[in-house]
C-alpha cells in the first residue's frame, strides 16, 4: 500500500465507535483486509511507519490486544515502547498525567492506551499532542475489538447490512458490547443483546437493540452470529449470579442449544474465554467458531488503523 493511494479518515484519534461514520469504518475494515496479505508473507514487514514512535500504555492486563498492537506496530516498522503500570514509577506515586507528560517529552507520535477508567483516552487527547488509540477503557469502549469483530463477520458473510448479530452475556460491564453495538448499528446490522437481568444496563433499548433474557429465544428467533462475552469479574462489585454452573445452565452457549437452530450459527468471542461457563469447550473449538480467526484479524485491522492514523496529515 502506498501513501499516494491513501484515502483519509475523518477521525484523528480512535477513542470509541460512537459517532464513527460508516465511511470511516469501511475504510478501516478494507485497509485491515489489505494488510492480511502482509501477514501471509515469509517476511511480514512493510516500511509504512518507519520513523514513527508508538507507546503502548497498558494499565490493565491484556494478552490479545497488547500483543496484536505490538505485532502490528513492528510489522509496520514503527519504533515500539511498551509501558506496563506494574514495574513503573506509578508504584512510587507518579500520577497518570505526569507519567504521560514524561513519556511525551521523549518525542513520541502515537499512544495506544488501556486503562480501567472510562474516558482516559479522551483525557489523553487534552494533555498530549500524540495520536490516541483506545485499547479498552473500563466498561466503556473497546473500538479495535469491535472493528476486528466486524472484519471477521464481514469476511464470513460478505456484508454486515441486515445480518442478525446477538451479543450474549455480561452486557453491563462489557466495553466490547458497547463498541460492537455502535459499530454494527452504523453498518446496518440488526443487533440484539441477551443476558441475565442483573447484567443488563438500564435503558439498553435506547441503543436501538432488541433485548433478550433467554438465550433459547435468540436461537429460536434466528440469528446469524452469536458474539459471546465473558463475565467481567474484575468489574463486579456484587454477586450477580449464583454460580458458574447456574450461569452455564441458563446462558451458556452449548452444542445442545445451538442444535435447536435450523442453520449453523457463527460463534465469536473476544477472549479470554471461560470454557464451560459462558461457552462450552466443544462450541469454542467447533467448525463454526471464528475465535482464533478474530485474533488473526486483530493484528491486520490494527495495522490498518495504525497506518491510516499514523499517516494522516501527510500530503498525498
Ligand atoms: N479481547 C481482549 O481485549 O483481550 P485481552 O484482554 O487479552 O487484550
Amino acid at each position: 500500500m502506498t501513501e499516494t493511494l491513501t484515502p483519509k479518515l475523518k477521525i484523528s484519534h480512535l477513542l470509541g465507535m460512537e459517532n464513527v461514520s460508516r465511511e470511516d469504518i469501511t475504510l478501516m475494515l478494507d485497509t485491515g483486509m489489505s494488510f492480511r496479505e502482509v501477514l501471509e508473507r515469509p517476511i511480514k514487514k512493510v516500511p509504512t511507519l518507519n520513523g514513527k514512535t508508538i507507546v503502548n500504555l497498558f494499565f490493565e492486563s491484556s494478552t490479545r490486544t497488547r500483543i496484536a498492537f505490538e505485532l502490528a506496530e513492528r510489522r509496520l516498522s514503527a519504533d515500539v515502547v511498551n509501558f506496563a503500570a506494574s514495574g513503573s514509577s506509578v508504584s512510587k506515586g507518579e500520577t497518570f498525567k505526569d507519567t504521560v507528560k514524561n513519556i511525551e517529552a521523549m518525542k513520541i507520535d502515537m499512544i495506544v492506551v488501556r486503562h480501567e477508567s472510562p474516558g482516559v483516552p479522551q483525557f489523553l487527547t487534552r494533555i498530549s499532542d500524540a495520536t490516541i488509540i483506545n485499547a479498552g477503557d473500563g466498561a466503556h469502549e473497546h473500538p479495535t475489538q469491535a472493528l476486528l469483530d466486524m472484519m471477521t463477520i464481514r469476511e464470513k458473510f460478505g456484508k454486515l447490512e441486515k445480518l442478525r448479530v446477538c451479543l450474549v452475556g455480561d452486557i453491563s460491564h462489557s466495553r466490547v458490547a458497547l463498541s460492537n453495538i455502535y459499530g454494527l448499528k452504523t453498518m446496518g446490522a440488526k443487533v440484539s443483546v441477551c443476558g441475565p437481568k442483573t447484567m443488563m444496563p438500564k435503558f439498553v433499548e435506547q441503543l436501538g437493540v432488541n433485548v433478550y433474557y433467554n438465550i433459547d429465544d435468540v436461537i429460536h428467533d434466528g440469528v446469524d452470529v452469536l458474539n459471546v462475552l465473558r463475565i467481567q469479574r474484575e468489574r463486579l462489585h456484587a454477586v450477580l449470579f449464583p454460580s458458574n454452573e447456574e450461569y452455564n445452565k441458563y446462558f451458556g452457549v452449548t452444542k445442545k442449544r445451538l442444535g435447536k437452530s435450523s442453520k449453523p450459527i457463527t460463534i465469536l468471542h473476544p477472549g479470554p474465554i471461560n470454557r464451560d461457563v459462558e461457552i462450552s469447550a466443544d462450541v469454542a473449538d467447533s467448525e463454526h467458531s471464528l475465535i482464533l480467526h478474530q485474533v488473526l484479524n486483530g493484528v491486520a485491522v490494527r495495522m490498518g488503523i495504525l497506518f491510516l492514523l499514523g499517516t494522516k496529515g501527510k500530503a498525498n
